[in-house]
């Protein structure tokens, strides 16, 4: 979704926006551009496509410049061309640019109010009133600060701003409300980004901008004012970050590095919340959530999030007894939410970001309920805002389709659930203590089937014309069906649906025939008899099934037309085995069909707009 790059240096000040374009194109975009003060002169350059398009346009320029912002943008307003991509230059004489992510709500009345006062819109985005509101102001105001805090009194809705101008030529000033803004401190010059990941190649040393907060950043300090425009004191925060997740490491694709990478991120995730055959989340405070006599979990997420949450139910309710709902955050968040008193909301998200979550973990406080979160992206705003939080620790993520992240959920998920049964004391000692020795397992699990990718891709080989997929499970592989089947169409763009494999007869079943491949879920659970009568009734009416089996089970190859095995383990772990298969499945077919795995069409990595 859209990014905001800034710099103000000695540095060659194109190359600093186009690679830090580049590190935050794995967000997803539809175009991008630049602009940039050199001797008090404002100059802009904006592509549609991919940023190479940008940065071969500029690298036949001889661009100078001390400072400049770059923006990628995913279209919300106006489709996809050269005019409604950002900067947007804007003024009376001289110019300001702007770059914005989220949306501006209140943009229509505030465009034709300025439309009547004679001013020109350019583009067909809500973004531009807010260079052209600054604009107007400053004919009244006595400097550019005072035209932006003018604006931002009149703007609705949810916004990251960065803005240079002719006006007040050494400096970039910033703004948000509802969207990250990161400033990067270093020696003689600083950056700021919504991503940290944009600048984290040359500082680590940063500063999170708080909503309503403004940023005045020149090339020797920042200042940043609060609300009512007094200086206040920040925190600089140093980020630890390991510079190979951002490289591909020889893989083709980060989907594929990322999926290999799943062994090694549960034993991390092991190596941190397991010890002594305990499970620890020490770093929360349980009498501040009230964890300790929680009736009911309200689970709200989006995406792949929403499919661990949905596990998280089987999971929780089955080994803590405790009563879980779960609900998409964007319908949640306008659902009249009642509470019985200890309650407990937890919010799940990889990015931290994702505006709905958000939005509904600040709705879920605004009534006095406690937030826990589960998040992969520390100082997130979902983290920061949180009552508490359990980190996925599966390191950065940047395929857009999410993989170790889902898994990463699933196990904190998991390990929670168990956490809570044995200090309730539902589960025994043993069963505790069994659970903990077999979860250790899983990484040497997840290992095997990856030895197995060569017959998934014969598979996918086999299937990657069909035009529409089936999935199919029960239990906790119902949400795990869901998965398989938006893992799918997120990077192939083939049509598959998820269902819970009961529901089959009650309308999926009119669209098998013999060209639908059906991925049937089933390994060994509790419901696998339950799954094998679905599967029969797919095979009657000549379906093809492609059936995710447990090690050694003889019973469903006599039917299949193509068998993935996984280990044979308990039920609990089956969720976190299966999804391999369905991610390599999903990899495959779009390798196949010579789609961009790692940036599919229209998706965002982190989605910040509602
Ligand atoms: C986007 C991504 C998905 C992700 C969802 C929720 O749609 O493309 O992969 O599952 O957002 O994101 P979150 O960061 O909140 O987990």
């Amino acid at each position: 979704m859209c990014g905001i790059v800034g710099y103000i240096g000695d540095r060659d000040i194109s190359s600093v926006l186009i690679v830090g374009l580049e590190r935050l194109s794995y967000r997803g975009y539809d175009s991008a551009g630049i602009a940039t003060l050199s001797e008090s002169e404002l100059s802009c350059w904006k592509k549609t496509g991919k940023i190479h398009e940008l940065s071969r346009f500029i690298d036949k320029l001889s661009i100078k410049g001390q400072l400049g912002i770059g923006h990628t943008r995913w279209a919300t307003h106006g489709p996809t061309t050269e005019i409604n991509a950002h900067p947007h230059v804007c003024g009376n004489g001289k110019k300001i640019a702007i770059v914005h992510n989220g949306i501006i709500e209140n943009y229509a009345s505030i465009k034709s109010d300025l439309q009547k006062k004679g001013y020109i819109f350019r583009s067909q985005t809500d973004s531009e009133v807010i260079g052209h509101l600054i604009a107007y102001y400053y004919k009244t105001e006595d400097s550019l600060l005072s035209a932006i805090k003018q604006c931002i009194s009149k703007l609705q809705g949810t916004y990251s701003v960065a803005v240079i101008s002719e006006l007040d030529p050494n400096k970039i000033i910033c703004f948000r409300k509802g969207s990250p803004l990161i400033i990067g401190l270093g020696s003689n010059e600083n950056f700021v980004s919504s991503d940290i990941n944009s600048i984290i190649n040359h500082t680590k040393d940063v500063v999170y901008l708080e909503d309503s907060q403004i940023a005045i950043i020149e090339k020797s300090t920042v200042d940043i004012l609060n609300e009512s425009g007094k200086s206040v004191d920040f925190k600089v925060n140093h980020v630890e970050w390991d510079p190979n997740t951002s490289e591909k490491s020889g893989y083709d694709h980060f989907m594929l590095k990322e999926i290999y990478e799943q062994p090694h991120v549960i034993r991390k995730i092991l190596s941190k919340y397991v010890s002594n055959n305990t499970i620890q989340f020490n770093h929360i405070d349980n009498s501040k959530i009230g964890l300790d006599s929680v009736r009911r979990f309200i689970i709200q997420a989006c995406g792949t999030s929403w499919h661990s949450g949905l596990i998280g139910k089987y999971y929780i309710e089955k080994y803590a007894r405790i009563l879980t709902e779960v609900d998409i955050s964007s319908e949640f968040r306008y659902r009249q939410m009642i509470s019985h008193g200890n309650d407990l909301v937890l919010a799940i998200s990889q990015s931290g970001e994702t505006a709905d979550t958000l939005a509904c973990l600040r709705e879920a406080k605004s009534k006095f309920f406690k937030v826990l979160s589960f998040v992969n992206v520390k100082n997130s705003s979902i983290d920061r805002e949180s009552d508490g939080v359990i980190y996925s620790y599966s390191g950065q993520e940047i395929g857009v389709a999410s993989t170790k992240n889902y898994l990463s959920q699933l196990l904190c998920m998991f390990l929670f659930s168990i956490y809570l049964g044995q200090t309730r004391g539902i589960l025994s000692d043993k069963e505790y203590s069994d659970m903990i020795t077999s979860v250790n397992r899983l990484p040497e699990y997840l290992e095997k089937i990856l030895q197995n990718a060569d017959k998934i891709k014969t598979i996918s080989d086999k299937y990657y014309l069909s035009r529409e997929f089936l999935f199919i499970g029960r239990g906790y592989n119902y949400p795990s069906a869901l998965e398989g089947a938006l893992k799918l169409k997120e990077i192939s763009y083939i049509h598959a649906t998820g269902y819970a494999a009961g529901e089959l007869k009650h309308g999926p079943i009119a669209l098998i025939d013999s060209k639908l491949p059906v991925v049937c879920v089933c390994p060994q659970t509790e419901t696998y008899d339950k799954m094998i009568s679905n599967i029969h009734e797919v095979i009657s009416r000549k379906g093809k099934t492609i059936i995710i089996a447990t090690e050694g089970d003889t019973r469903v190859k006599e039917f299949s037309d193509d068998i993935i095995y996984v280990p044979k383990a308990p039920d609990y772990l089956t969720p976190m085995l299966v999804s391999i298969p369905m991610q390599l499945l999903a990899y495959y077919i779009a390798i196949n069909l010579d789609c961009d795995v790692d940036q599919p069409r229209n998706l965002a990595k982190s989605v910040t707009v509602e």
